[in-house]
């Protein structure tokens, strides 16, 4: 048994080749906006099914659900926006009911979106509602203020022909990974987000949900992320490198989500269990502070979001784990659950402090990461310094 796509049906809206070239024909005579990387992979997200149900950008009445109840017009839950964010100037030149060509940073076509509302962002009650402060200092919040402050909503037809994850070698759609977990016999399958290099914290929630569902779905976020988290491409190669070594072969498989990284905590980590949904994932990863940034967020506040939402409609499982740390009593990963241990005898490290560890050069210790992720780390780096 499948786990079915949110609301149902895997949303498809790409254009067919035929359809694609009358679009392109049709696109000169259409008012334009100019996307950014960010829009542009939400666009592609849409496209191809992982923000199913959604067929376009949402409207005004599901942008507010969305931010007051957290929920779609038809109940389902949803947590964060999706919009079309354009600027004052380019709102003017479109009109509800008509198409408009959505370019992307490269300058080609992308999609044509019908449109059928434009609307005033709230950015306020969005930066409360989503990201639980004001503080344009939060990324997430800074990086809405950077956009433009109308929104137009509409289903799109999506045209682009260019892969836009950067590792087209590692990145399966939607159906996809549903058809590759249906090849290996996969019933259940665990996701696993991240933005960082898998450290053996990371390992450790991955093992313990292993023992327990038939499959692994490594799928790291490789869209917009700040600008000193770990680059994707470095990430990848740490990926690559420890599941070749450290884990079973027939039971993991990595994949990329083109998503951006809103920093939203607890609104995200619904949103990304809702996308993972769609990708085929019967179970979701969330450990301490997901998707966090700075003290924003309590350790577990993204744990405790998933008991407002009505967990028969969303119909993904949150694994929880607790704050892991390396146990130098019983020399293994353990949770305030499994180790005996004194804080004393506790060694946490969080991503933050090895980036401070690797910028000062020192190399990350084995209790914390791999030795092969250390090296590929402290090379990254090394080569970031020398370029400066
Ligand atoms: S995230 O922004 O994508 O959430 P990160 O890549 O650091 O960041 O985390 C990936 C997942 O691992 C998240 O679910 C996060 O809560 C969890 N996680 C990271 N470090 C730990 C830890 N030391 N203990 C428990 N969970 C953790």
């Amino acid at each position: 048994m499948t786990i079915q796509p949110y609301g149902g049906v895997l949303v498809n809206r790409e254009a067919s080749s035929r359809e694609a070239d009358d679009l392109r024909a049709a696109a000169g005579g259409m008012p334009s906006v100019q996307i950014s990387p960010w829009t542009l992979s939400d666009l592609y997200l849409i496209a191809v099914g992982g923000l199913s149900p959604l067929e376009g950008f949402m409207d005004e009445a599901s942008y507010r659900g969305v931010l007051d109840e957290m929920k779609l017009p038809g109940g389902l839950p949803w947590s964060i926006p999706v919009v079309l964010p354009v600027t004052g100037e380019e709102a003017e030149q479109l009109a509800v009911g008509q198409p408009a060509a959505l370019y992307a940073p490269d300058g080609k076509l992308a999609a044509v979106v019908d449109v059928t509302d434009i609307f005033d962002r709230d950015r306020e009650a969005e930066a409360e509602a989503v990201f639980r402060t004001p503080d344009q200092a939060h990324p997430g919040v800074a990086a809405m203020y950077r956009m433009g402050h109308k929104c137009v909503a509409g289903p799109i037809r999506y045209v682009y022909d260019e892969d836009i994850t950067g590792f087209p070698e590692d990145h399966l759609t939607p159906s996809e990974t549903r058809a590759a977990f249906a090849e290996r016999g996969w019933e259940t399958v665990v996701a696993f987000q991240t933005r960082n290099p898998i450290h053996r914290a990371h390992e450790y929630l991955q093992k313990c949900a292993l023992e327990v569902v038939d499959g692994l779905l490594v799928h790291p976020l490789v869209g917009e992320t700040k600008s000193d988290d770990i680059p994707a491409d470095v990430r990848m190669e740490c990926y690559r490198v420890i599941l070749d070594r450290y884990y079973p072969a027939d039971r993991v498989l990595l994949s990329v989500l083109p998503a951006a990284m809103r920093y939203a905590g607890p609104r995200e980590a619904i949103f990304h269990s809702i996308m993972r949904r769609n990708y085929g994932c019967t179970h979701f990863i969330v450990g301490r502070d997901h998707a966090g940034v700075g003290d924003y967020y309590g350790t577990y506040d993204a744990q405790r979001i998933f008991d407002e939402v009505d967990m028969d409609l969303l119909g993904i499982e949150p694994m929880k784990f607790e704050h892991s740390f390396y146990c130098l009593r019983t020399k293994q990963m353990a949770t305030s659950k499994t180790s005996p241990s004194s804080m004393e005898e506790r060694l946490f490290l969080s991503g933050t402090k090895v980036r401070e560890m690797l910028s000062r050069g020192e190399s990350p210790p084995e209790e914390f990461t791999r030795p092969e992720i250390a090296a590929i780390l402290m090379k990254s780096y090394q080569g970031q310094v020398s370029a400066d």
